[in-house]
């Protein structure tokens, strides 16, 4: 198994241009399965995630035409086996994503339960309860849902809570339906406005992405085109936490300031100066940072994804802070390793209080999912001595050549079998 091996202690000093959304990248990906053209997609994230996605939707008849650096081309003209194996659904929820075009387009879908995962429970009641309001047949059965609908039909669908996955699989759904859907409660996450353009684009018609309510008009068919993946909020606010955790200094492009208000503010607060362009935004840092008490929520507020790295910022700030996970039941399992390297947290329910200290213990760490392992790079950096992380591969699924990125900034860290 491969490990990541960090000699921490050097400021970030540089430039590198941000990769993809993979939280954008997935869905639209999904999206080839709503028409027989040709979807040419761009700036797509090298990830595992994206290479499971791409090998699921081949599996399922999907012609992957081009997969190189700039690009990924696919068509999914024959659609012979609309099935999503527990195999890959296990490694990667965002499997479920396929359930609603592959239902909308062929009439049954049949897709593992993707059941618990390391950060919560992660029910997909929202996304079954959608698509039988708008006509599908659903039955679960060894562990697989199994949908069937000769044609879905547009309806009011009222959502419980606010799901991004869920949100995107209804939408995509309803684009081929029979009338109008109209999703309330939806989640406003830009990546949903990503998708809906992306579908907007095949010839979707669709209002209020990124509100509480999207009207899906159905029409009879999609067709193919060209869509560029918004860059990585997540990736952009890890590298401006490692930024200010380290001292440095650091200025990165191809990403959006505007998408990420609620972190640059935490930065800012934490004792960060920024400055900001379209697509730019440039960090320096030159004290020890200030605590940062949080509470994350639904965007626009403050994201579930930076939760963890904000977490080890908060073990080497000046003061006392207070992190509420509201979104996950399990995603404090990084403080039991940032307790390794001698961090002063303690955890009480959802609500994690970390006393500063001035510096952290490098030592043998274990990644537990995608956002606890950037937590624990974060921590490697600015820890004494030399931090192994085990278990990289979680890491792998969400940040596209992130010991390159960071060596290229000056960061010491070498990645080993
Ligand atoms: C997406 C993101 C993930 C991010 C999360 C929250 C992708 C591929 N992943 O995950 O990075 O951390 O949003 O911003 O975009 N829930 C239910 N029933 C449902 C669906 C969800 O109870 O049918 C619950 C979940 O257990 C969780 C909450 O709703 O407690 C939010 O989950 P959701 O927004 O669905 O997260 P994902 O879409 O899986």
């Amino acid at each position: 198994m491969q490990k990541l091996i960090i000699q921490g202690g050097s400021p970030l000093r540089g430039e590198i241009r941000i990769s993809g959304a993979k939280n954008a990248a997935l869905p639209v990906l999904c999206a080839a399965l709503l028409t027989s053209d040709t979807l040419s997609i761009k700036n797509v994230p090298h990830l595992q995630d994206v290479t499971t996605m791409l090998s699921l939707l081949e599996q399922m008849g999907a012609d992957i035409l081009t997969n190189n650096q700039s690009e990924v081309e696919l068509t999914a003209t024959n659609l012979i086996n609309p099935v999503a194996p527990y195999e890959m659904v296990k490694t990667m929820r965002a499997a479920i994503l396929v359930l609603g075009p592959l239902l909308a387009r062929t009439g049954e879908a049949n897709i593992s339960l993707p059941g618990g995962c390391a950060i919560g429970l992660r029910p997909v009641d929202q996304h079954i309860k959608g698509l039988q309001a708008m006509g599908a047949e659903i039955t679960i059965k060894h562990g697989y849902i199994h949908a069937v609908a000769k044609q879905l039909r547009g309806a009011r669908i009222m959502m419980d809570i606010v799901t991004v996955t869920g949100t995107e699989n209804l939408m995509m759904a309803a684009t081929l339906a029979e009338g109008t859907t109209i999703l309330e409660n939806a989640a406003h996450e830009p990546e949903i406005i990503d998708l809906a353009n992306c579908l907007i684009a095949m010839g979707a018609k669709i209002s209020g992405a990124g509100t509480d309510i999207i009207t899906i008009q159905g029409v009879k068919s999609l067709h193919g085109t060209q869509h560029t993946v918004m860059p990585d909020r997540i990736e952009t606010g890890t590298f401006l936490v490692a930024g200010v955790a380290t001292g440095g200094e650091i200025h990165l492009t191809e990403t959006y300031p505007h998408l990420l208000d609620a972190v640059l503010g935490k930065l800012t607060e934490a004792g960060a100066n920024i400055e900001s362009g379209d697509n730019w935004i440039h960090l320096k840092m030159s004290a020890r940072p200030k605590s940062i008490s949080l509470r994350t929520a639904p965007y626009p507020a403050f994201p579930t994804d930076m939760q963890a790295q904000f977490m080890s910022l908060n073990c080497i700030a000046t003061g006392t802070a207070m992190i509420t996970e509201t979104i996950f039941e399990n995603r404090l399992m990084h403080v039991q390793e940032l307790k390794r390297m001698n961090a002063d947290i303690e955890v009480e329910g959802h609500t994690a209080v970390i006393r500063g200290i001035p510096e952290l213990d490098a030592a043998n760490v274990m990644a537990t999912d995608l956002r606890a392992s950037a937590s624990l790079v974060i921590a490697g950096l600015i820890a004494q001595g030399e931090t192994v992380i085990d278990r990289i591969y979680h890491l792998d699924r969400g940040y596209e050549c992130i010991e390159e990125k960071l060596s290229n900034l000056g960061a010491q860290i070498l990645r080993t079998n």
